[in-house]
């Protein structure tokens, strides 16, 4: 999603940017649950003792403030594919020299293992990835057309809620489902997600979710997880194009057809944080002992 000049501020008041708050603190609850002991101790160190979901929104923020403006871009990468009859990522076409999405990711987990860095460069490197790690996930945030939906205008309920596809897609898809906008509601919806994870729907399709490898292939991951995303764009996001969904109400049959969608993409968010935080912690160690 490309900020326009005009459109950060109307972001900023209609609080529309990335998953909610509920949606990025479910991808940081689930990742928490699968931390190990050495994830948990770099990772309390790195945030001062605050929590996972506590910080999981700072990335949105400070995207805002005048220190902050560099890192707008990372939030995204536009893809320019032909929506909805082929959608791909080319790094040479989508990520502009001063970044995008997939190299912040890459970027931000080099940073959280440089020791050339101070305290503070490597909290902040943390608290990117795991918000990036979320952000990756929500197809529109791999997607140029419309800056990224932001320009498609779609009712949620009824015509007194006019928004438009990026923000359904950020916010009232998934706290629909949830049953909430908070921080308390995401414990609970990301307890569910990782029973799924565990024992149900999920528990079979997880290992796939991580099998890009390692940390060490720099954009590997990043890459792979933003195709993945981007894929679900003409899959299931706009899949008869945008007049389906422009001036409509789509809380009805476009949301109970796309709620699992939204659901599993978080899933995948939380899973994939999880288990690359024990990466980086695993590098960590054994970067002391060298
Ligand atoms: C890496 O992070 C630093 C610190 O925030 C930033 O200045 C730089 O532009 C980033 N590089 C890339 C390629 O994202
Ligand atoms: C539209 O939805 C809003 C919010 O749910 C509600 O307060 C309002 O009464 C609804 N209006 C109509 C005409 O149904
Ligand atoms: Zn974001």
């Amino acid at each position: 999603m490309k900020a326009s000049t005009f459109l950060a501020p109307l972001l900023l008041t209609t609080g529309v940017y990335s998953w909610g708050p509920m949606g990025h603190a479910t991808v940081a609850y689930i990742a928490q649950h699968y931390l190990d002991g050495a994830a948990r101790i770099l990772t309390s160190h790195l945030l001062s003792g605050a929590s996972l979901p506590d910080i999981a929104s700072w990335a949105d923020s400070y995207r805002y403030t005048d220190g902050g403006a560099f890192s707008q871009v990372f939030h995204y990468i536009d893809a320019h594919d032909q929506v909805p009859h082929k959608c791909n990522i080319k790094m040479e076409r989508d990520c502009p020299p001063e970044g995008c999405i997939v190299t912040a990711i890459a970027n931000y987990t080099e940073r959280i293992l440089n020791d050339d860095l101070s305290f503070s460069e490597r909290a902040d490197a943390l608290k990117f990835v795991i918000h990036f790690i979320g952000d990756v996930q929500q197809p529109l945030h791999t997607e140029n057309l419309a800056v990224g939906g932001n320009e498609i205008t779609v009712f949620w309920g009824n015509e007194s809620v006019k928004t438009n596809l990026h923000a359904a897609w950020d916010r009232n898809i998934p706290e629909t489902l949830a049953g909430g906008s908070t921080i308390a509601t995401s414990a609970s919806f990301a307890n569910s997600i990782i029973q799924d994870l565990e024992t149900g729907i999920y528990s079979n399709l997880k290992k796939d979710w991580t099998s890009c490898g390692s940390i060490k292939r720099g954009i590997g991951c990043p890459k792979a997880w933003a195709q993945d995303a981007n894929k679900i764009v003409c899959s299931d996001v706009l899949p008869n194009g945008v007049e389906e969904v422009q001036n409509k109400d789509i809380s009805g049959a476009y949301y109970e057809r796309n709620k699992m969608i939204a659901r599993q993409q978080i899933a995948k968010g939380g899973y994939r944080l999880g288990l690359w935080l024990n990466k980086i912690a695993k590098a960590e160690q054994l970067k002391c002992r060298a």
